[in-house]
This record gives C-alpha cells, structure tokens and sequence, in this order.
C-alpha cells in the first residue's frame, strides 16, 4: 500500500511512517521542509508543502492508496493572539488545501484518517463522555470543531473518511509524558491543580494502531475516540506513575504555576479534563494493545 501523511515530520507522524515502512508500505511525506526531514527520515518520500498557503503538489499523490492527516502547530505554549491564528489556520485551511489537492486528481485515494483530539468535548468534570456526545467550550473546543468540519469536505468527494480524536499521547520520547518524567524523576512532581480533572491517555502503540486499523479497516468510517478505555483522574496518573518509576513522593503543583507557565487561557484548559470512552472504537472492533494505565506505564518505561 502507498500512504501520504501529512506532519511525518512530527512525533505521532514519525511513529506512524515507522510503521508503514516495518510492514511494507510505502510512504510519502509532506512537510514544509523537505531537506530537514530527509535527514530524519531518508525511507519516505518528501514533499514540500506550505499546508496554509497552498494545495500540496498533486505529485505526492501519484499512486497514493490512503492519506493520514497529522499536521498542526503545537498547543502546549502560550495562546498569544499570533499563536491561536497558527493553531487553528494550519488545521483548518491546511486540512481544506490537502482535500482540495484530493478533489483535483484523476484517482484519488480510497480513505483519509484526519487526527481530531479530545479537547472537541471541553472541560467536563467526571462526566462520561464518547462519540456521541455534544461538543464543548473554549478555543480548543472550537477548533476541533472547524478542523473536523474541514475534514467532512472528504465525504464530500467519495473517500472514505475516519476522524480520530486523539486523547494524551503517551510516549517517553514527547508532549505530556515527556514533560513529566523529569519532575517526577527528581521526586518534585505530581498532581496539577489538586488532581480531580481526568486524564485520557492512550499508549503511542495504540495511537497509531488505531490510525492504522482505520486506514486499512473499509466498514471504518466517521469518530472515533483513540483513547484507553480506561481514563484516571490526574491525582491517580500522578500516583501510577511515581510508582511505575519507583518515586513514591508526589508534590502537588498548584494551579496557578499553569498560569505562570502558559498564560490563563491554556492553563486552564491544563486544569480541566474530560473522562472520554472509545465506545465506537471497541463496538467497531479495536482491540487495544494498552488498555490499562499500569501496565502501559510499565511498557513505556
Ligand atoms: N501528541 C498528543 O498527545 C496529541 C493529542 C491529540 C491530538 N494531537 C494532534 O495530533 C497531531 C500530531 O501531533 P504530534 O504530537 O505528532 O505533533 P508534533 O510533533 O508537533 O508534529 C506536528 C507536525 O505538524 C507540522 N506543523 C507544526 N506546526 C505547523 C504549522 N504552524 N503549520 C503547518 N504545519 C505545522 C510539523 O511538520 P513540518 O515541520 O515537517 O512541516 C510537525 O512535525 C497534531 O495536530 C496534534 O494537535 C496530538
């Protein structure tokens, strides 16, 4: 199979070409700087493409079988006004570009799996939520909104569409655990912001095993959350990983070093959680790698 993934160049993008390439794909990447990525990884094909400003090349294309969208500016920093401009535009219009490139060939791809994320259902206590469930408030809410409404441009043009809503990624190597680990390390971290919001994690194997499955998986289509099926609360995440990492200390870090650290628009959204089940993903027939925290820690550790 020939897949093109866009933001190859990322964490999530460089575990999922790593995979295409063990099993046999071939890949093609996009990128906005095609020499950069060559040097990371020379086995995909690099594409450059300035995914706000333009469709990308419909050479990338040529013989392309799926496509997995992953671009998109970082969150974790502070939400200036020039910051939620890029936040949102390389994921709305770099999502409506890449289609728009899809609508133009003469064969196009079966199937685009579009990463989404969890911060779609908003801040919400230790309600339950899962596919079917309304949308939330607040900046990050919104753009999820407008990034999935982008991907729907997919159905429009006859391929098959998954949207993936992505919850914690958990991987040493990036984002959330990443930044955890040293803290916790020298035995000064723990809970955030007296610990209540919920985590929904899911193990980097998981994520792109549910990327993948959807690329491959034809009665695949429409949400799905990629996120264990078991959510904790942050005090409890804090605990499983001390233990995992032999650090029985856990400090609690008051929420107002969240505000110091990013500003109060996305510390808050740092203070908050959603208690997210993948009940479209198991009722679709996932099986997931990693379903519990421990253990996943363990792996990953
Ligand atoms: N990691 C998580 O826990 C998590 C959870 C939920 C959702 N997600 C979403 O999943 C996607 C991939 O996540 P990731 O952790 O792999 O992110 P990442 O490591 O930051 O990679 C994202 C890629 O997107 C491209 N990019 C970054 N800023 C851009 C901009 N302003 N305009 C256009 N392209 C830009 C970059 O590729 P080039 O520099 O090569 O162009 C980068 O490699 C993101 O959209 C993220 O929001 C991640």
């Amino acid at each position: 199979m020939k897949v093109l993934v866009s933001g190859a160049s990322g964490s999530i993008g460089s575990a999922v070409c790593d995979s295409l390439l063990a099993r046999g794909d071939t890949v093609v990447g996009l990128t906005r700087d095609a020499s950069r990525a060559r040097s990371t990884n020379p086995a995909v094909s690099w594409h450059a493409w300035e995914p706000t400003l333009e469709r990308p090349p419909a050479a990338a294309f040529d013989g392309v079988d799926g496509v997995i969208n992953l671009l998109g500016e970082k969150i974790d920093q502070r939400w200036t006004e020039d910051a939620k401009q890029r936040i949102m535009e390389s994921r709305r219009t770099g999502t409506h570009n890449l289609i728009g490139a899809m609508a133009g060939l003469e064969k196009r791809p079966r199937v685009l799996v579009n990463q989404s994320a969890i911060g779609f259902y908003g801040n919400r206590g230790d309600e339950i939520v899962d596919e079917s469930s309304e949308g939330g408030k607040g900046f990050d809410a919104e753009v999820v909104r407008e990034w999935e409404k982008a991907a729907r441009e997919a159905e429009g043009i006859g391929v098959r569409l998954v949207i993936v809503r992505t919850g914690q990624v958990l991987d040493p190597r990036a984002g959330f655990l990443k930044q955890l680990l040293t803290p916790f390390k020298l035995g000064v971290g723990g809970p955030l912001a007296g610990g209540n919001q919920y985590v929904s994690w899911v193990h980097i194997d998981d994520e792109v095993g549910i990327l993948l499955w959807a690329l491959d998986n034809d009665k695949a289509s429409g949400l799905v959350n990629a996120t264990a099926p078991d959510p904790v609360t942050n005090k409890a995440f804090s605990k499983a990983l001390a233990r995992t990492i032999n650090r029985p200390a856990v400090l609690p870090i008051p929420g107002f070093t969240l505000d110091l650290m990013y500003g109060g628009e996305f510390g808050k959204v740092l203070r908050g959680g959603q208690r997210v089940m993948p009940r479209r993903t198991l009722e679709l027939g996932y099986e997931f790698e990693h379903p519990e925290l421990e253990e996943a820690l363990r792996d990953l550790l």
